[in-house]
């Protein structure tokens, strides 16, 4: 994360206090900029089972045939609209989900078919933050018990007792120590979903999936939530993958974007140039439909493109380019042939037979619409 927002209201505490030397120990394994996690040909294909012998009837394909890496230190955002596969793919790196295909390498070891046994180290080094702050904290249980679960399910004893350890947890979230005993319905959403990156970051992990972890708060909650993930980051040298639907939340926070449509990746790039220069059509509508905080841009952007339809099912994608039955510049090569991910532009991958911005023609303006063909907004 190299620049976060900051919101205007309280300044995330208590990050500072810790003692970064010893938390950020077990990361240094891998050193920054260095392949963490590498994803190929990964598929999740969901059976659809129907009548009274349960015969298989198709398959939800909610991701097929992603391939991506993540390096040591960086922070990958994932976008696309809801139902694109992002939560499946989140699963699937954490290894929630089994894959149906593909495979999973962490720190150079292939781990798609570990057991439970061969998983244990793992499951202290990647950790998933949820969406949701409210179902995800079980309302029976106190902050203490929650957080504490992840030393009392590997057995690990940290040094000075499992309750010291999840009191500095709580105020390295910038919670008060004296809310060890408290249960979750007394707090706010913000500070639930605090309690949840606590529990995350408890084992001290290397890689944290984070799926949609804001997508719950109220938006004046967001920034501060984002933030306080941005200094953890680089206080226990932590990497990313933040899940969101919305650009303008990763927009800050990620080093590299991909965006996903119907289980693929269709773009992947440095956070910079998909900004700047978007490639994919898709991408390109995502971006359209941000909305611009300064009112002086605003008027710069007469020409934006406006996503018609919903995403088709994943149980039978679109022949060809799966977006070409929603792309304005679809010809009869996109409905049969499926565009391989390439690198377009150092830095900048993309999956279409006729991209955007393919002269880069460096827009002035970041958030500006890119130069190429744009369809006017129908009002
Ligand atoms: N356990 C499941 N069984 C069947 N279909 C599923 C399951 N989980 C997700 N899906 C389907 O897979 C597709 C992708 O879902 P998901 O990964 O949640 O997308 P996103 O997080 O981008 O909204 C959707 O069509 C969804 O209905
Ligand atoms: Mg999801």
């Amino acid at each position: 994360m190299s620049n976060p927002v900051r919101g205007d209201g309280e300044r995330d505490g208590g990050v500072g206090s810790s003692d970064p030397g010893r938390t950020a120990g077990r990361a240094e394994d891998a050193a920054p900029g260095e392949v963490l996690l590498k994803v190929t040909g990964l598929r999740k294909h969901f059976p659809i089972r129907k009548g009274l012998l349960q015969r298989r009837a198709g398959a939800v394909r909610a991701v097929d045939g992603v391939d991506f890496e993540v390096r040591s230190g960086e922070t990958l955002g994932v976008v696309g609209e809801s139902g694109c596969g992002k939560s499946t793919m989140g699963r699937l790196i954490t290894r929630l989900l089994e894959p149906t295909a593909g495979t999973i390498e962490f720190e150079g070891e292939d781990i798609t078919r570990l057991g439970v046994r061969g998983m244990r180290p793992l499951r202290r080094d990647v950790q998933m933050i949820f969406q949701d702050p409210y179902s995800s904290l079980n309302p029976r249980h106190t902050t203490g018990t929650i957080i504490g679960a992840p030393f009392r399910l590997q057995g690990v004893e940290p040094e000075g007792g499992i309750k010291k350890e999840v009191q500095r947890l709580l105020s390295v979230v910038g919670l008060s120590p004296e809310h060890y005993n408290r249960y979750p319905n007394e707090f706010s959403g913000g500070q639930r979903q605090r309690i949840g990156i606590a529990r995350a970051l408890a084992l001290r992990p290397k890689l944290v999936v984070a799926d949609e972890p804001v997508s719950a708060l109220d938006v004046s909650i967001q920034a501060q939530v984002v933030n306080l993930m941005d200094d953890l980051q680089r206080e226990l040298g932590l990497t990313y993958v933040i899940i969101a639907h919305d650009l303008s939340v990763v927009r800050h926070v990620s080093d590299r974007i991909a965006v996903m449509y119907l289980g693929r990746i269709v773009e992947l790039a440095d956070r910079e140039l998909l900004y700047r220069a978007p490639m994919h059509p898709y991408t390109k509508a995502l971006m359209s439909a941000v909305p611009i905080p300064d009112p002086r841009r605003r008027k710069d952007r007469s020409e934006r493109v406006r996503l018609e339809g919903d995403v088709p099912s994943p149980i039978a994608p679109p022949s060809g380019c799966r977006f070409h039955t929603r792309c304005w510049k679809a010809t009869t090569v996109c409905t049969t042939a499926e565009p391989p991910l390439e690198e377009l532009r150092p830095g900048q991958q993309v999956a279409c037979h006729h991209p955007e911005n393919a002269v880069d023609r460096a827009p002035r303006d970041s958030g500006v619409a890119g130069t190429a063909q744009v369809v006017p907004t129908r009002r």
